[in-house]
Order: structure tokens, then sequence, then C-alpha cells
């Protein structure tokens, strides 16, 4: 896993040499199949910066810090010197300075952590920007679908929902075709991209989903992204875009639901549904603890140096 990135912003980022490392880690460090991880000079200090609301990714990241023996800062934006004007980037160079490793950030600016790969402050990892990317989250459905043991190569995948405005979808497109994985979405026409990326096809029709679906991926109708000026309001999603238990179970071949969460029960997905054998909500949140793991050690082993402020570049009094 050399030359692993110092910003890890977007899925393009990795390569799919990478992308398998990180896989295998964590699937080594959920069986216990690796000796511990010990990191030789220093505990590592990693802090989170969740500029916007998390219950799962902030909370993955942090028991995966944990998990990892090392040091964690819970970086608290309302009381920092961002409420003072200070810009992201002089924040992140004074966490360096201060010794810490790496920072995970949420952001609700989309592409806010793209300007960062040229001169890292820091070493970062997206922990959601926007309506861009969500990488990690990415990286742990396909972690869930192969520990599942559900083979990917050849398969439709369903991303059902709100995907114009889902940094989830985003990453996931990118992801899922160096599986081999077809990507179909689906959804009200206002939610859809108006470009499709090359092999992604769309779909208005869920009878069709229902058809064509190996494995559906539902997301939440996302109206804090929602411009006021967008003609969003689906009025009756549930019972036009929303899938229930029967209709999974009609199916001859039965097919694995996930979700990012948080969940809308009643409308993207239905109580009964929710609750059943065929949703793997729970399995996601349980290998995100793994997978962030395995990307952590990942990061603070093999990530580029040259990081931050460099003291060869002071004047010399
Ligand atoms: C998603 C997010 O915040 O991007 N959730 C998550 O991180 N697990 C999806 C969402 O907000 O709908």
């Amino acid at each position: 896993m050399e030359n692993f990135p110092s910003v890890l912003e977007s899925i393009d980022d990795l390569s799919k040499r990478q992308i398998d490392g990180v896989l295998g880690l964590a699937h080594r460090i959920k069986n216990r199949s690796d000796t511990p991880f010990h990191f030789s000079n220093k505990t590592p200090i990693i802090a989170t910066s969740f500029l916007e609301n998390s219950t799962r990714t902030k909370h993955s990241f942090e028991i995966a810090i944990s998990k990892l023996g090392c040091t964690y800062i819970d970086f608290n934006s309302e009381k920092s010197s961002l409420k003072k004007g200070e810009s992201l980037e002089q924040t992140l160079l004074t966490l360096n300075d201060q010794g810490v490793d790496l920072c995970i950030i949420r952001t609700s600016v989309s592409n806010q952590l793209a300007e960062f790969k040229e001169k890292p402050p820091i070493k970062i990892i997206n922990g959601g920007d926007g309506v861009n990317e969500h990488p990690t989250q990415a990286l742990l459905d396909v972690f869930t679908l192969i520990e599942c043991g559900i083979k990917l190569d050849g398969k439709t995948f369903c991303i059902a929902g709100d995907n114009i405005h889902s940094r989830v979808g985003h990453s996931l497109i990118k992801l899922l075709p160096q599986f081999g994985v077809k990507v179909l979405l689906f959804g009200p026409n206002a939610f859809q991209p108006k470009k499709l990326p090359a092999g992604v096809e769309v779909t208005y029709n869920r009878d069709e989903v229902l058809k064509k679906a190996d494995i559906l991926y539902l997301l939440r109708v996302q109206t804090e992204r929602h411009d006021d000026k967008e003609d969003n309001k689906v009025l009756d999603y549930a019972k036009d875009y929303g899938f229930t238990l029967e209709m999974i179970e009609s199916l001859k071949n039965k097919i694995p639901v996930l979700h990012p969460g948080p969940a809308n029960i009643g409308v993207e997905i239905c109580h009964e549904l929710i609750n059943s054998k065929y949703y793997l909500g729970h399995v996601q949140v349980r290998n995100s603890i793994y997978l962030r793991m395995a990307l952590i050690q990942a990061m603070l082993q093999n990530g580029a140096k040259n990081i931050g402020f460099n003291e060869n570049n002071i004047f010399k009094f």
C-alpha cells in the first residue's frame, strides 16, 4: 500500500491495489488474524472535526481510533478559532504543529478538501463533504458485501433515492465499477443526475429495479441539501419510490438491502423491511469500525511525508 494519499478526499485518490489492500487489512483486523499493529515512535494523535451533524461516521471513527490505541481529539469547531474567522487551512496547520497526525473532516462545503491535496496542512480523511463524496462510507459498503459473501462481479447494484444530492452515491458510482458492478440509479426524475457517468443507467420504474437489481441500496431524501429553487417536492415518496418487505419477499431470488443511514422509516424504507433479515444496515455499521481502522492505519503508515509547515522555509535570523 505504497504512496498512500495524504488527503483522502475521493475514491479517485486510491488505486485499485490500495483499495484491495485496505479491504484485506480490514478483514484481517476483523478476524484478528493480523498481529496488532504497534506504532513505533510515538502514539499517533488523531482528531475528528465534524463541521456538520453525524452519528454513525463520527462515532465509528472515534471507536476505530481508540481500538488502534491512538490518542483522540474531538476538535470542537463551535468553540474553535474557526468562529473567529480563522481559515480551515490555518486551523489544520495549527493542529499539525501541535503534533496531530491525521484529521477526519466532515464539512457541508462540497470540494472544500480538494484544495489541500497540493500542499497538505495535515493528513486528512474526508468524512463527507457537501454533496461531493463520502469515500469511507462507500468502502465500508463494499467491505460489507464482500464480508457477507456476496459476489460483486457482473452484479447490478441499484442506488435508489436522492442520487443527485448524495455524497455516498457519488463515491459508490466511482468505486463499484472497479469490482465489475453495474450501477443502476432509481428515484424521482428531479433527484437523478442530468449527466450520467459512463456505464451508469437510470430508471424511473420501481418494477424494473426489482427485476434487475441484485443489490438494493437506499438513500434518504436529503432535504437539507436541496436548493430552494429546486422543484423537489415529491408528495408521496413512499408510495411511488419507497421499498417494502413485501416487494423483496415477492422476488424469486431475494436481494440484500443496504442503507448508509440515517433512514427515514416509512419514506424510502418501511418498518418491516428495516427489521427484516434482508436489511444489512446494522452489519454496515459494525463493519465500519474495521474498515476505518484499516484506513487510518494505512494513512499513518504509508501516507506521504512533507506535510504541514516546513521549518526550513523560515528566515534564518
Ligand atoms: C450519510 C451522510 O451523512 O452522508 N450518512 C452517513 O454518513 N452514514 C448519508 C445521509 O446523510 O443521508
